[in-house]
Order: structure tokens, then C-alpha cells, then sequence
């Protein structure tokens, strides 16, 4: 099999260290990749959004399979694209990725399948989100109808602050959806789907917000645990009839079926689980923590989605735990410096249980050097969470990153209880 992963990032590196490992691969590309995966892969110069270079890369290496990895080109059409020049993707459409390129067509399907989420409404005049905001009170969730990264949303615990967060995101061009505050933890479910069928792709906690106790700025993700405490297999197996069979349903019904990775970003409320939003993909830290605890060979699972063979598939997984701290540059999710050295890789590799997986890192000289806002995630695993914890901080230690930081908490919280 000759495999095409689309991306860059510290997900991308984890695919590729996954799928390498398959005897069924003869050969891996990652474009456009990074230095993590020209370790195991050959990177290829073309940018994710180059959706003819893709496509013409593709069909000139006969590539077998494309694992996109973010939801931009998916999005833009890159699994249309590859259905029309034959070639298997494991990604949905254009339309399906609408999943989450719109929220407003999420929060619609949730209604119409009876998907338990927040109570929403959608605005195009600001005036009339603040008022609304206003009528109903802090907390209050403002979020930009489209694509943002994570970073299109304010959890406002006052109505100025919502107001605040209405001008900026309206500033910005966007529609703005505003949702009523929900509590609880929040876990990542990941489905593999081909379509009609879904097979439970484990389950995840990331940790959004860029300082140690959950505070600061929401990020793309400062770290990841897996599996998440409190969210057991059962209540995953359970959350995939309730979050992701409805969704395949009502896609499959509106002649858009849903072929990939469907990512449910659950709230575990005291009324029980409740829909924050979806993803058409893996997560990114999510993905470094679940791929080291898959025992089962990844590359078939991801034929069988692209064939629509899931019916009888299931995966099976290793009985450890995963923690992932992300090392970010200083001042993410703000700007950061770039070109800064980043030393120790090697040792940290050698740790025992640890994978370091890269995202915005750049050879200059033979060496490494930060390229972006999230620069590497250091995995670590163990029988339980808090070994697998110590051993990620101890790959963490290895490292040599003085324009960087991390959160020094990752899957160092226990799950709170759920309200009565
Ligand atoms: P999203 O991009 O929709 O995932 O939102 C980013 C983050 O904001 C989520 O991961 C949550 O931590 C938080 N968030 C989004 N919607 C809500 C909500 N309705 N209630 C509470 N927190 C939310
Ligand atoms: N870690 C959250 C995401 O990938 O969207």
C-alpha cells in the first residue's frame, strides 16, 4: 500500500508513526510534513490547501490511500477531489465536512436528530447577539461561525465580556453563534465511520486553555489524555449510538454520507453527555495519545472505512494509559517567535515510554528549530494514568526549549465529580 498523509502537525506525525509500522504500507508520504515524519516518512513539499497538487501527486505516485489529517482541505473539497480521479481518501466530502466548517448545519442536525447539545441561536447583526446575550445572562458561550481553530470562541462570564466578544468576532466578518453555558468535563470521541457504520476509535481528554488549572486563553490543544477518566468504554460505546450513529443517519439521508474520523467534542453534564461541537477528523493533541494505545494495525482499519467494510471491524487497544504535554513557544496562543532553538530531542526520545511527536518544527542547519505556535507534544505511557503522566514529564525534562513552556497539570487533575 502506498499511503498519503495531508498535513503538518503533531496529529500527522502520530499517523505516521502509526501507519508506518504497517506491514501492509510499501510506502508513506506526508505533505507537506515536518522533520517528526521525515523520520519515518518521505515529506513532500506541496501546502494542505494545494488541493490539485494533492491530487496530482496522488495520482503520479499511485498512491493507494490519503489520510488527511486537518479539516481545512477537507473542507475545500480535497476528498471529492480524490473520489473523482479514483483514489481512496479517509475523509469526508466537502458537504459532510460542513459538520464542522458550519456550526449553524451542526447545531440544525443535532435538532432535527434529537442530539442532545446547548440551546443556540444564530446572528448576523451584532446588535442583536449583545442584546441577546444581555437578556440572557453570563456564563455565555460566543462563538464565529466558521472555521477557527478553537480560537472562535469566548466562554463570557459576564454580559460585557459577551459583548465584548460579539464586536471582535463580528469585526472579523463572522456570523456569531451564541449557546448557552454548559458544565462539566469535556472528553473527545472519535468514531471511524464508512458511511453507514461506526467503530469506536477511543476516547480522549485535551486541555484547551494555556495555563496550568485551566486558565488563560483557549488554545488548539495544550495536551491530551487517553483514556479520560470518568468515560469509561462502556459510556464511549454508549455515546456512539447517542453522538455519531444519528449523524450517519441523517447524512446518509441527505444523500451526504459521512466517510472518516468523526470527532464528537462531548460536555459530560450532571444531565448526562451533551454535543459541544464535531470534527471531521483526528484531534490534535488527541491523536498523540490515542494512536501509541491502538494494538490493532491502523492502515486496514482505514481501507475498511474507504471500502465501507466497518460492519464486522473492530480495533483493539493496548491496556495502558497516555499522557501528552504539549511544548508550545512562548506567547501561543498569541504571537510567538519563531527560529528558536530546540535541543535534547534525542534524549527525551530515549526515555523510556516516551514518543516525541513534532508540530512547528523546522531544520535550520541540520537542527532543530521552532516554526509555530504548538512545537511539539511529548508523549508518555504507562499502565495508569499517573505513570504514564511521569514518564511524558520526564521526556519533557529531556528537552532543551528555553523560548518555550508548557502546562506542568496534564492528566494530573482528577475528573470532578459530576454535580448532583
Ligand atoms: P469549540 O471550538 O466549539 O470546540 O469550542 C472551543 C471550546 O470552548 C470547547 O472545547 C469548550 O471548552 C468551550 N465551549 C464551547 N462551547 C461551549 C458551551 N456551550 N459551554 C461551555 N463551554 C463551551
Ligand atoms: N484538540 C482539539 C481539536 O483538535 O480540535
Amino acid at each position: 500500500m502506498r499511503v498519503l498523509i495531508v498535513g503538518s502537525g503533531g496529529r500527522e506525525h502520530a499517523l505516521a508513526w502509526a501507519l508506518a509500522n504497517s506491514p501492509l504500507l510499501d510506502k508513506l508520504y506526508v505533505a507537506p510534513g515536518n522533520p517528526g515524519t521525515a523520520t519515518v516518512a518521505e515529506n513532500v513539499f506541496l501546502s494542505v490547501l494545494d488541493i490539485a497538487g494533492v491530487v496530482g501527486f496522488a495520482q503520479a505516485q499511485a498512491i493507494d490511500l490519503v489520510v488527511p489529517g486537518p479539516e481545512a482541505p477537507l473542507v475545500a473539497g480535497l476528498a471529492d477531489a480524490l473520489a473523482q480521479a479514483g483514489i481512496r481518501c479517509c475523509g469526508p466530502t466537502s458537504a459532510a465536512a460542513a459538520l464542522e466548517g458550519s456550526k449553524a448545519f451542526a447545531k440544525t442536525l443535532c435538532d432535527e436528530a434529537g442530539i442532545p447539545t446547548a440551546r443556540w441561536e444564530r446572528f448576523t447583526d451584532p446588535a442583536d447577539a449583545r442584546e441577546f446575550c444581555a437578556r440572557r445572562g453570563a456564563p455565555i458561550v460566543v462563538k464565529a461561525d466558521g472555521l477557527a481553530s478553537g480560537k472562535g470562541v469566548v466562554v463570557a462570564h459576564s454580559v460585557q465580556e459577551a459583548a465584548e466578544a460579539v464586536d471582535r468576532l463580528a469585526a472579523g466578518g463572522a456570523a456569531i453563534v451564541v449557546e448557552e453555558f454548559l458544565q462539566g468535563e469535556e472528553v473527545s470521541l472519535f468514531a471511524l465511520c464508512d458511511g453507514v457504520h461506526a467503530v469506536l476509535l477511543g476516547a480522549a481528554q485535551d486541555h484547551k486553555r494555556a495555563g496550568d488549572g485551566d486558565t488563560g486563553p483557549n488554545t488548539g490543544g495544550m495536551g491530551a489524555v487517553s483514556p479520560p477518566a470518568g468515560f469509561p468504554v462502556a459510556a464511549q460505546e454508549a455515546a456512539l449510538d447517542g453522538f455519531v450513529r444519528p449523524v450517519l443517519r441523517a447524512m446518509a439521508g441527505r444523500g451526504t454520507p459521512f466517510t472518516g474520523i468523526l470527532f464528537a467534542g462531548l460536555m459530560l453534564t450532571a444531565s448526562g453527555p451533551m454535543l459541544i461541537e464535531y470534527n471531521v477528523r483526528l484531534g490534535d493533541p488527541e491523536a498523540q495519545v490515542l494512536l501509541p494505545r491502538l494494538q490493532s494495525d491502523l492502515l486496514p482499519a482505514l481501507l475498511a472505512a474507504c471500502d465501507g467494510e466497518l460492519a464486522q471491524f473492530s480495533l483493539r487497544w493496548l491496556p495502558t494509559a497516555c499522557v501528552g504535554v504539549v511544548l508550545a513557544a512562548r506567547g501561543y496562543p498569541g504571537d510567538v517567535a519563531r527560529g528558536e532553538p530546540v535541543a535534547g530531542l534525542d534524549r527525551a526520545a530515549a526515555v523510556p515510554h516516551v514518543a516525541v511527536f513534532h508540530a512547528g518544527t523546522d531544520l535550520r542547519d541540520g537542527r532543530v528549530v521552532s516554526s509555530g505556535g504548538r512545537v511539539l507534544t511529548v508523549c508518555g505511557t504507562g499502565p495508569d494514568t499517573a505513570s504514564a503522566r511521569e514518564n511524558a514529564y520526564r521526556g519533557v525534562a529531556a528537552i532543551d526549549y528555553p523560548g518555550g513552556y508548557c502546562r506542568t497539570d496534564i492528566g494530573a487533575r482528577a475528573p470532578a465529580p459530576a454535580a448532583p
